[in-house]
């Protein structure tokens, strides 16, 4: 087992729905620990940049686009196998298979659409640490001490 710490994201509709307790609540129950925390709405210059891997792709835009339309949470969370698991809990990206696969995963129960899927979840070790530092400072991550 290694403690891994990975970047999640509450995206728009899962805020707006009034779901964050539940999708904190879906990590806490699976032993993840939430070590830093925040809301804001990003810039389109956030979003592009957040998400420039995807440049190009067809659905860059429109995910840009909807990145924007309202305030995210940005967490990080810790534990054993932080990215594999956050990703399972996650369940597939697009929700109607995430309903077919994993149908107690957060995007099975609180996403629709590939477009609007709730939840984003660091997909590597190089990728977590990038997405991390995208957002937060050293010191605005608290390591458990109890
Ligand atoms: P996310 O994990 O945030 O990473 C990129 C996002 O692009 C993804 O979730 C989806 O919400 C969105 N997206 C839309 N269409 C696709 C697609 N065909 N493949 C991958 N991601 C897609």
């Amino acid at each position: 087992m290694t403690v891994e710490r990975t970047l999640s994201i509450i995206k728009p509709d899962a805020v707006g729905n009034n779901h964050i307790g539940d999708i904190v609540s879906a990590f806490e129950k699976a032993g993840l620990k939430i070590v830093a925390c925040k809301m804001l709405h990003l810039s389109k210059q956030q979003a592009e940049e957040f998400y420039a891997v995807h440049k190009g792709r067809p659905f860059f835009t429109p995910l840009v686009d909807f990145m924007i339309t309202g305030p995210v949470m940005v967490m990080v969370l810790e534990g054993n196998n932080a990215i594999a698991e956050n990703r399972r809990i996650m369940g597939e990206t697009n929700p109607v298979q995430a309903k077919e696969k994993s149908p107690h995963s957060i995007r099975a129960k609180f996403a629709n659409t590939i477009d609007e899927n709730a939840v984003h979840g660091s997909d590597s070790p190089e990728t977590a640490q990038t997405e991390i530092a995208f957002f937060f400072k050293n010191g605005e991550i608290c390591p458990r001490t109890r």
